[in-house]
């Protein structure tokens, strides 16, 4: 997969260029960038750089693509041995386990969830800067390139989610995604029973079904370079998009150097998100580039223009021919999201370019089972990367998350206790629960759940709550901790 095709390049060339037409000019940095260690570590390191222990896994897919896991199994509290909720984070398009961790720890929510006593996962999904490693180390970068959304909602997301129960041999996990980190779960929810038994609740931010409404770089990219993109495909077979080289990193600096400073210039992210952010820590953006576009296949961005174009939430189109071969019909077979039986919590906002209201609204709040909806958040101010890295994002949608998660895992365990018969002698709560400076109303709710459960007689064997740490596939040696990744 060396290749990094030059085509991707002159895409990105051609997108920047023509994605200026639709901005105005504006100044960002004033010469002098201040550049933080972090943008020159992986994310292991960045991870370890503030003091948190750090593991990394390897799963395969069944169709043999190789994803990197990230782990922070503590946070400053310390080790916990009982059990503990097992939370799974999975980023966005062109994005990276980083995106969780790349504030401050007390503004990220890898880092936040860590100190809240929870397990914390972060997935990376197939061609991005970690997972981009394949069983068959021979493959063509042609084949490899072959996938869009529909193939990590089919494949990278149940491998990653059931790669993280084996190992922590808990049955069900609270999954929090962002942008196309949603599009790939209401997607395999939609179609995939068995999963939707293994997720606890899910926390959809800036939540994507269809992008019918999208604004920005991609109604321009599906309205106008369609079919430049699919030209290109056609002419080289299936290529990388924005791999997160020196050359596409030198690349944006020169164009958006010396045609203009404008902000949203600086990345192709900003070109997504929305209008300015009014709540970046602005010293730290140059952490952000570093570490996304951090690539992803051409198929999956002509993916998303189809979104834009038939403004639905469709499999591949691959045309009228190539839909009757594959899926015997002439066009794509639709996501049926109201099947989806997960409880859910949205968090969307108006100045979201991606995620607009008017598709949270217009599609996933109609569509989707109400009885499974348990909250939704409607923002204010919040571009499509400002849920990641804003700093009214920890106050505003982490530390309600921390605590959705941790009323709920209260109840859910007490509801074990309360029906399983195990002959032993002790109960085990998470011990963070002390560390926790909560509210008087979380008390009392904690209260109520947690001093019915001390008259009665029924306890629970710890092994239930002892976490184990082995997983197996055909090839071992995939599967192991592995030091560390570039
Ligand atoms: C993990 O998966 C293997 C089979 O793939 C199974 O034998 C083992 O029991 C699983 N462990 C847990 C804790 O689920
Ligand atoms: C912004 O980031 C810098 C360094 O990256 C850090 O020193 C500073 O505390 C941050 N500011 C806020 C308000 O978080
Ligand atoms: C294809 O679709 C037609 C009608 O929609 C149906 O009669 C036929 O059984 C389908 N074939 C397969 C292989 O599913
Ligand atoms: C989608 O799923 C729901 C719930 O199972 C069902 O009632 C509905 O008919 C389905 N819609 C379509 C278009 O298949
Ligand atoms: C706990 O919360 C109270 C009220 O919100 C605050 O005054 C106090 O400083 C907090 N204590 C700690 C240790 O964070």
């Amino acid at each position: 997969m060396g290749i990094h095709g030059s085509f991707g390049i002159l895409v990105l060339f051609i997108t920047v260029i023509n994605a200026q037409q639709l901005f105005p000019q504006k100044k960002l940095f004033d010469q002098t960038y201040i550049i933080d260690p972090e943008a020159e570590m992986t994310v292991p390191e960045i991870i370890r750089r503030w003091g948190y222990p750090v593991e990394t896994y390897n799963v395969v897919t069944t169709d043999g693509y190789v994803l990197v896991l990230h782990r922070i199994p503590f946070g400053k509290g310390g080790y916990n041995p009982g059990s503990k909720p097992v939370v799974f984070l999975q980023h966005g398009l062109l994005c990276t386990s980083s995106v969780w961790i790349m504030n401050l720890p007390h503004q990220s929510l890898g880092f936040l969830l860590a100190d809240a006593g929870y397990d914390v996962w972060l997935g990376n999904m197939r061609g991005n800067t970690y997972s981009r490693r394949h069983a068959n180390p021979r493959i063509r970068a042609q084949e490899y390139w072959k996938f869009s959304w529909s193939e990590m909602a089919r494949y990278d997301l149940p491998a990653m989610i059931d790669g993280v129960l084996n190992i922590t041999g808990e049955s069900q996990l609270y999954y929090i995604g962002h942008s196309q980190g949603t599009l790939t779960m209401f997607s395999m929810l939609s179609e995939n029973e068995k999963m939707n038994k293994k997720i606890r609740a899910y926390f959809a931010i800036a939540p994507i079904g269809t992008i019918a409404n999208v604004k920005g770089l991609f109604r321009y990219l599906g309205e106008n370079m369609y079919n430049e993109l699919e030209m290109i495909t056609l002419l080289f077979g299936d290529q990388e998009y924005l791999p997160n080289t020196f050359i596409s990193r030198w690349l944006t600096e020169l164009i958006c150097g010396l045609a203009s400073t404008n902000p949203l210039c600086q990345n192709f992210l900003f070109l997504v998100s929305g209008p300015d952010s009014h709540q970046f820590n602005k010293t730290r953006i140059p952490v952000y580039l570093a570490h996304n576009p951090a690539g992803t296949s051409i198929k999956n961005i002509l993916h998303f223009c189809q979104m834009v174009r038939n403004q639905m939430h469709l499999d591949y189109d691959y045309g009228e021919k190539g839909n009757q071969q594959r899926y015997n019909s002439s066009i794509p077979p639709a996501f049926n999201i109201t099947k989806i039986k997960v409880p859910m919590y949205l968090y969307y906002s108006d100045s979201d370019w991606l995620a607009t209201p008017a598709d949270v609204q217009g599609y996933l709040l109609k569509r989707l089972n109400k009885k499974y909806i348990k909250e939704v958040k409607h923002l204010h101010d919040y571009n499509h990367n400002d849920f990641l890295w804003g700093l009214r994002a920890p106050d505003d949608i982490y530390k309600p998350i921390i605590k959705s998660i941790r009323l709920d895992w209260v109840k859910w365990k007490a509801h074990l206790l309360h029906t399983t018969t195990v002959p032993t002698t002790t109960v085990t709560f998470m011990p963070s629960f002390n560390q926790l400076n909560d509210t008087n109303e979380d008390k009392d709710l904690l209260g109520s759940i947690i001093k019915p459960l001390s008259k009665t007689t029924k306890t629970i064997s710890p092994s239930i709550f002892a976490a184990t740490t082995t997983i197996s596939t055909k090839d071992k040696n995939l599967l192991k901790p592995i030091s560390e990744e570039k």
